[in-house]
Parts: structure tokens; sequence; C-alpha cells
């Protein structure tokens, strides 16, 4: 897998998914803009890349406003000259369990300014570059609450149905521009968001494990290993597809 000085942004790069990927991007010789709303857990994503020899720097940026999105892109092209990977990964989710009728407004809002409306600013503003130097690469974090109904989690699923849609759809434009956009759908992967699922009863890490084949959660290395590769020339056919790493959970 050749991912030897490619630039890279990973957005919610500083915690679970997003800091696994950076961090495994760098031991490939990348260059990782490492972007998310928490610079101070950004950065030490970075200090750790750097420790180990890789080429990493921390930008601070909240997606789910446009014009920060618009100064990450610009300053890394203004260091870097050209962006060929966005990785879109932040990504909440809601702060209440309930079910639809009772689904809160500002769970509604929240989670899709971040998960639906950050991914679509990211791409737009990415593609835009990407059409401009003639190739680029986009993945996006969707989940298995994108492809599969999930209860008492109405708007996580409706935006990462949304991911998946935006995905496809961006896909079949950008095929003959040289840019592949794909997906990966993680099931449960342990991480700080799968811990605030988990807080929600003590038996729950159980209950949630029964419907796992394989009966064990993700490591974020896992999916890191996925983007990793969909980044690469490995999979240079592939476009507008999901992958799904969930240990078998969507058997
Ligand atoms: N962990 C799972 O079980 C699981 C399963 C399926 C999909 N996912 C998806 O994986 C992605 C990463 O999640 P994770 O599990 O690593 O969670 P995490 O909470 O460990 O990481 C999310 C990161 O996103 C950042 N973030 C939050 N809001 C942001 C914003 N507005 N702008 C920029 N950054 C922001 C956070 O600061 C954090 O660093 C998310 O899109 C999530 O929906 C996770």
């Amino acid at each position: 897998m050749n991912l030897d000085t490619k630039v890279v942004i990973i957005t919610g790069a500083g915690s679970g998914i997003g800091a696994a990927t950076a961090k495994l991007f760098a031991t490939h010789n990348a260059n990782v803009i490492v972007s998310d709303i928490n610079l101070e857990s950004a950065q030490k994503v970075v200090d750790e890349i750097i420790a180990e020899g890789g080429n990493a720097s921390a930008i601070k940026t909240d997606v789910t406003q446009f014009e920060e999105v618009e100064t990450l892109i610009k300053k890394t092209v203004e260091h870097h000259d050209r962006l060929d990977v966005m990785v879109n990964n932040a990504g909440i989710g809601g702060k209440n369990q309930l079910r639809t009728a009772d689904h809160t407004h500002e769970d509604w809002h929240n989670v899709i300014a971040v998960n639906q409306t950050g991914v679509f600013y990211c791409m737009k503003l990415a593609l835009q570059r990407m059409v401009k130097q003639g190739n680029g690469n986009i993945i996006n974090v969707a989940s298995l609450a994108g492809l599969k109904a999930s209860g008492n989690n109405l708007s996580y699923s409706a935006s990462k149905f949304a991911v998946v849609g935006m995905t496809k759809s961006a896909a079949l434009e950008y095929g003959r521009k040289n840019i592949r956009i794909n997906a990966v759908c993680p099931g449960f992967t342990n991480s700080a968001l799968l811990d605030q699922l988990l807080s929600v009863s003590s038996d729950m890490g159980d209950k949630l494990k029964r419907f796992i084949p394989m009966g064990r959660f993700g490591e974020a290395t896992e999916i890191a290993e996925a983007i990793c590769w969909l980044a690469s020339e490995n999979s240079k056919f592939i476009t507008g597809q999901t992958i799904t790493l969930d240990g078998g959970t969507s058997l």
C-alpha cells in the first residue's frame, strides 16, 4: 500500500477512529493534517506521530462551520500545494436514546449539523480543490447505522444514511474527473462514542455483543486499515461503495 507523501486531511482526528487513521497514514509516510474541533486532542495526536518520526500538523476545525472548513482546506493547500485525500470522519451521537416521537430537537439539530451538513461542507470544498488539481480521493466515515435500521437513534440513522447517499451520488458525478469517493461503515467500535452508548446501562456491552457474530467490538485501528486501503492505489477501481466492518453484525 503506497501512501508515500500523500497530503491527507482527517476530520475528527483527535480521538478514536480518526486518531487511529491519522497514525496509520503517518506510518505510511503521508503528510497528515489532524483536524478536530478540540485542538488539544488533535495536537496530542500530532505529537505522537512526530515522536514516531511521521509528518503531521494540527488544525482546529468545527465541521459545522463552512468558513472553518474553507480555512482548513486553504491552509492545507497553501502549505502542501495539494490535497490528495479527505477523510470525513468527525461525527457525534445523540445525547438521548429515545424513540422517534420523543427524539429531541436538540439531538436532531446537533447530530445532523456535524454528521450530515459537516460532511457536505467537507465534500463540497475538497471536491472544488480536487477538480482543480485533476485527482483526489474522499473517504466518508458512515456507519452500519447508515445501512440498517437502528432504534432510538433517529438523527444518527438519518445522518449516516445521508452520508451513504452523498457518497454514492458524488461518486457518480466525479468518476471521470479522476476522483474516487467511498465510505466505510463501522459496526460497534471501541471509542469515546461507543463508551457513551455503553454508559446507558451496565449490561449494555453484553447486550450489544449478542448481535455481533465475532463476539467482540471492533478496534479503531481495524477501521483505519480499510480507510488507508481505500485511499491507496490498491483499490483504484472502487468508487461509490461502502465497506462494512462490523464483525458480521449486519448478517
Ligand atoms: N465507534 C463506533 O462504534 C462507530 C460506529 C460507526 C460509525 N462511527 C463513526 O466513526 C466516526 C468517528 O467516531 P469515533 O467512534 O472515533 O468517536 P470519537 O468520539 O472517539 O471521535 C469523534 C471525534 O470527532 C470530533 N468532533 C466532534 N464534533 C466535531 C465537529 N463539529 N467538528 C470537528 N470535529 C468534531 C471529536 O472532538 C472527536 O475527536 C464518527 O463519524 C462516528 O459516527 C463510529
